[in-house]
């Protein structure tokens, strides 16, 4: 048996031959036909002849190479009997042209006729066998959409935006299906379903395969697919099998994390409750500067439109920080026109929703601080190039979210850090030119290890 495999695996080769073989005698039959042309006839018995014979022995060779793939039957089906004719024809062919067996007169017109056949069942044949190693979507995934409706594939799928911020992330359809799609479809899509599980889709990830669900919410050890990529690398139930490149590390973690969150099928990081260690692996996958700014992992109500629209009349930028999430970041244009002095007080109804404010190199007073101290839920905050001095860092003690603060290019000096002390999320500082003196950052970060204090190339 596991010889006849070892032979299978050559038929995807062999089967070049007779497709190359035979296109060349179907040139010369019909080239031939022309007197410029006549010397090549002879030499069509031949050619025809070994193509019949590769063909026969991609036959054999197929039929092994069926034995134990799991194929997609119907295409398989196809393909098989389209390769069968295709070798019989061809022999047929040779023996009649051998015999020089003329067909009834009425029909001589037509002799071009079973070439023609032969030509299509080789496209035929070739297409359908395509389909069994790359999958029905692949000779069209990139062809122009009205290409792609045409053959009833519909237009390309919407690509995700890229990923630029972990919070923007979504577990499933940014990290876990993309995962799944680089390591594992290749073996288990429409086309070919390996141990009868498909993995190219959510509901049928978790309906699973032959041996039941493949992902159970919630219960990684439980789910057959978790148990299959973290087998020892020469188990034979290892994932993905043949020797094929295996999840990294951090992809694992994060498969078994996702199931452990209930393996939903769409959820936004930001509204997950992410750990120090998940986020860092996350960020490795995703391709992401580590950046330690996390929102609270609770969603907010959505904002009062109305409260939107007057704080985008003050002049500031309001977006939701992903289309899914109704927190939002506020930022101010870049042409720095000067706010109204009570422009912040604008932002106050939205305090729930303001997750960052990218305020920097803005015209921000320390008095307007004293309001950005109340929004409570914000998490990342850009001060870097203003003017604000120790006196407006007074107000920043109560922001139990914030995580990210960046202080590079103000005035801030040791006394100033002294009030972020007891900031508990606080994870990234960003002190790089400001009077904070090497003393004075070291005698934080000794009450402060955890938070990541950058200072720049001091
Ligand atoms: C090279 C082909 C190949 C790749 C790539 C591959 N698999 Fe498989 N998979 C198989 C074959 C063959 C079987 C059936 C034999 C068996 O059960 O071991 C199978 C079976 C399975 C099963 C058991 C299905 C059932 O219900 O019995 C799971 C779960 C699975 N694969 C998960 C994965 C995951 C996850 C990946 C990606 C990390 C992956 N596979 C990549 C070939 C592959």
């Amino acid at each position: 048996m596991d010889f006849f495999t070892f032979l299978g695996r050559f038929h995807p080769l062999v089967v070049h031959l007779p497709i190359g073989t035979l296109l060349i005698a179907i040139l010369i039959f019909f080239l031939s036909r022309k007197k410029k042309y006549g010397f090549l006839a002879p030499a069509l018995d031949f050619i025809l002849l070994l193509g019949a014979i590769s063909a026969a022995l991609a036959c054999m060779l197929g039929f092994m190479l069926a034995l134990n793939g799991e194929y997609d039957p119907d295409t398989l089906f196809w393909h098989q009997w389209g390769g069968i004719l295709l070798a019989l024809l061809s022999f047929v062919l040779y023996w009649a042209r051998i015999r020089s067996w003329r067909p009834p007169a009425v029909w001589i017109k037509f002799s071009y006729l079973p070439f023609l056949v032969l030509l299509l069942l080789i496209f035929f044949t070739g297409h359908k066998g395509g389909n069994l190693t790359h999958g029905s979507e692949y000779l069209l995934q990139h062809a122009p959409d009205p290409l792609r409706v045409l053959a009833g594939l519909g237009p390309k799928p919407i690509p995700r935006p890229p990923v630029t911020n972990l919070d923007s992330a979504d577990i499933f359809l940014d990290v876990i299906q993309p995962l799944v799609a680089s390591k594992c479809q290749s073996c288990h899509n429409p086309d070919k379903i390996k141990g009868g599980l498909l993995l190219h889709d959510y509901e049928e990830m978790l309906k699973g395969g032959e041996s039941g669900p493949a992902v159970i919410p919630g219960n990684p050890e439980e789910s057959e697919l978790f148990r299959r990529v973290t087998l020892p690398e020469d188990h034979d139930d290892f994932m993905p099998a043949e020797g094929k490149p295996g999840l990294t590390g951090d992809q694992v973690a994060l498969v078994q994390w996702w199931i452990e969150q209930g393996a939903p099928s769409s959820r936004l990081l930001a509204n997950m409750d992410v750990d120090q260690r998940t986020g860092d692996r996350l960020a490795r996958v995703l391709g992401l500067k580590i950046s330690k700014s996390r929102l609270p992992g609770k969603e907010a109500k959505p904002a009062d439109p109305e409260a939107v629209q007057s704080a985008i009349d003050q002049g500031f930028i309001v977006d939701r920080i992903a289309p899914e999430s109704n927190f939002l970041e506020v930022r101010l244009p870049f042409t720095g026109q000067e706010l109204k002095a009570d422009a912040f007080q604008s932002l106050l109804p939205l305090k729930e929703q303001i997750a960052w404010m990218d305020l920097a190199g803005s015209q921000l007073r320390d008095e307007d601080l004293e309001v950005i101290g109340q929004l409570s839920s914000l998490s990342r905050l850009d001060l870097s190039r203003t003017s604000v001095s120790d006196k407006g860092l007074t107000a920043l003690g109560n922001l139990r979210e914030l995580s990210y603060l960046n202080l590079y290019g103000t005035s801030v000096t040791d006394e100033g850090l002294a009030n972020l002390r007891n900031l508990e999320k606080l994870q990234s500082l960003y002190l790089w030119q400001t009077q904070v003196t090497a003393a004075g950052a070291e005698s934080f970060q000794a009450e402060r290890p955890d938070i990541d204090l950058d200072r720049g190339y001091l």
